[in-house]
């Protein structure tokens, strides 16, 4: 068993994304500062991204302003789709952006209206405009496509040597509907890793399938950085048919801390956070339905 595991939370981003009805802003800072009670350093807390393609995110520059002064020790980022996003992400104060590009072209299309030479072009406008926010490039769709199926890894290695030759070192490979398989995680990861040694990768996985867990505990054996997931298995893009919610969280913690491999993460406080995101979005969830087994059963001998 590993020893050690960065765990990243996206839920604010990728789980609310989903969820129609608009969550009100407090209530979307009450579940950051439970995240962040439970330990986490890194938090994706929403995107800037066009109030007609997600309304749910108009209000991540309020967020991204009160909850770097309110934690200025953890690590806020956000998802952006193009220049005009990631000007508005530096200017609310953060630090890092996520830009999103898929593998495969009509995800892309689908998802940012750009061909993947389109988007290739704005992330390098984002690069020269933004040199000193830290760019980790979100790659979709690499372990499969809603449209396209299976993706191949050759074309993967194609695109991110292009994204190199921009300047962009720090990946998060997506499982974007949730067709990774341990086999393919395990490919994936082992290739990049030796095409593009000290470059960081990161990944992305949802939990369509049921192997969210065992896909992320794969990635974590072949060394990725830090392994996303999502409070209360949330997520899901709803530019991407058959998009189910992502690992979820507590799931993910629960495992890796009872098999002695450090998160930082108390899992009871993060249990306590899912439950009260269940209770405040239940029922308004257009995706994966959220199911949280109560702690684990403990018989206690009289
Ligand atoms: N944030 C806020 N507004 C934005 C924006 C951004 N990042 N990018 C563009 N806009 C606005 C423009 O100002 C314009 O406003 P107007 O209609 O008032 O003039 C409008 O959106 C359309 O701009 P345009 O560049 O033509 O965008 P588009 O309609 O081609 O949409 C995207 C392209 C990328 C902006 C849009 O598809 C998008 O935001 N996609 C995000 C998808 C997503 O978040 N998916 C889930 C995560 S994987
Ligand atoms: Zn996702």
């Amino acid at each position: 068993m590993i020893k050690k595991a960065s765990v990243v939370e996206i839920g604010p981003r990728d789980g609310f994304q989903n969820v129609k009805e608009f969550i009100p802003t407090e209530i979307k800072l009450n579940i950051i500062d439970g995240l962040v009670k439970s330990g986490y350093k890194k938090i994706q807390m929403g995107s800037f991204v066009s109030p007609k393609a997600i309304p749910q995110m108009r209000d991540s520059g309020e967020i991204a302003q009160i909850v770097l002064e309110r934690y200025p020790n953890v690590d806020f980022f956000a998802l952006v789709p193009n220049l005009y996003g990631a000007k508005a992400a530096v200017k609310a104060g953060l630090k890092e952006i996520a830009p999103v590009m898929s593998l495969s072209e009509s995800h892309n299309m689908a998802n940012v209206k750009r061909t993947c030479a389109q988007s290739i072009e704005e992330i390098r406008k984002i690069r020269e405009e933004l040199p000193d926010v830290k760019i980790t490039q979100d790659i979709a769709t690499v372990f499969g496509c809603p449209f396209e199926g299976e993706m191949s890894v050759d074309a993967l290695v194609e695109m991110i040597g292009k994204l190199r030759d921009i300047g962009i070192h720090a990946f998060t490979l997506c499982d974007t509907v949730g067709m990774a398989y341990p086999t393919l995680v395990e490919k994936v990861f082992r290739t990049v890793k030796k095409a593009f040694p000290g470059d960081e990768f990161n990944v992305h996985i949802h939990d369509t399938r049921n192997m969210g867990i065992l896909n992320s505990y794969i990635a974590l054996e072949n060394g990725v950085d830090s392994v996303q997931a999502a409070v209360g298995g949330l997520g899901g893009c709803p530019f991407a048919p058959g998009a189910s919610g992502n690992t979820s969280s507590e799931d993910l913690v629960y495992m890796l801390n009872k098999c002695g491999c450090e998160t930082g993460i108390d899992f009871e406080q993060l249990l306590k956070t899912a439950k009260y995101t269940k209770s405040v979005i239940d029922g308004n969830f257009s995706g994966h339905h959220i199911n949280i087994p109560e702690k684990p059963c403990v018989v206690t001998q009289e």
